[in-house]
């Protein structure tokens, strides 16, 4: 492996049991980090950082709807290992899959709970220990190519993903301040568990169908290369670069298709 590149520094991720979260944390981890995986899957979180050798990986429950909870984990995170360098906002759901005609209002409400407020939450509070203890940190969301383009998510989906964007550029302006840079990772398709239970496939049956779609052929992304990006923008190879939607979608966003 190259030189590791979160060396020293501490990460919290959010929605760290499955997908795009996991991988961040067994990256994250690689590259020399400190994680605290949080999420709502406590089985599942715990056998993810159990299969991670060493003790600089924890897993903590927190449902990001939940403001204290979301206090509550960051202040276990400083007090596990001392700061708070990074912080990948990343739990999100679909919510519901139906056309806004029978859009269903409370259905809306919780993933705009948990997709915008728990962002939201989590920016306040680690941008607050951030702040605290003087580190120039770097803060991560994940948006979706939804946060860009209708049609491309459902609608209530779609809604909270631009209104992420909306919230790391505002974020962005005041953090600066302090040194603390704010960005997204907004992801095409991906074969995790959120899209595979929505629409009842494979991880395969989803590339499959992201490959036909997608403007960039014979590779299918991984929530690997997501979490990837999410380590570009964590480390210090990006220090100059805030207030960015880093969209990795093979240039689907871009490129008129059909
Ligand atoms: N999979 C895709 O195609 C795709 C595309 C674009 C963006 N995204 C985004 O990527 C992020 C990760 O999703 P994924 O694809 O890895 O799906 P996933 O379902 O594998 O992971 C999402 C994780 O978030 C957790 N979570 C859900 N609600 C939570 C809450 N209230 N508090 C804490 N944790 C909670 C879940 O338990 C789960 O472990 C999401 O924000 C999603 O919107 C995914």
């Amino acid at each position: 492996m190259s030189k590791p590149r979160l060396e020293g520094k501490v990460a919290l991720i959010t929605g760290a049991a499955s997908g795009i979260g996991e991988q961040a944390v067994r990256l994250f981890i690689e590259h020399g980090a400190c994680v605290v995986a949080a999420d709502v899957q406590d089985e599942l979180g715990e056998r993810v950082v159990n299969s991670i050798n060493g003790n600089k990986v924890v897993y903590h429950h927190c449902d990001v709807r939940d403001e204290k909870q979301v206090e509550q984990t960051v202040n276990f995170t400083v007090e596990k290992f001392g700061k708070l360098d990074i912080l990948f906002s990343n739990a999100g759901i679909l919510g519901p899959l139906t056309g806004i005609l029978d859009l269903d209002i409370s259905g809306l409400d919780n993933t705009m709970a948990t997709n915008v407020r728990g962002v939201a939450a989590t920016i306040k509070h680690a941008a607050r220990a951030m702040v605290a203890k003087n580190i120039r940190g770097s803060i991560i969301c994940t948006a979706s190519v939804a946060s860009s383009v209708g049609g491309t998510g459902p609608h209530a989906y779609t809604a909270s993903k631009h209104a992420i964007v909306g919230l790391v550029r505002t974020a962005c302006g005041e953090l600066g301040h302090y040194g603390i840079r704010v960005n997204c990772v907004s992801p095409f398709g991906v074969g995790t568990p959120m899209s595979c239970d929505a629409y009842n496939m494979k991880p395969s049956e989803v590339e499959q169908n992201c490959s036909n779609l997608g403007n960039l052929k014979g590779v299918a992304l991984k929530a690997k290369d997501i979490a990837e990006s999410a380590l570009f923008l964590a480390s210090d190879e990006s220090g100059y670069i805030s207030g960015h939607n880093l969209v990795v979608d093979g240039g689907y966003t871009v490129v008129k298709n059909g």
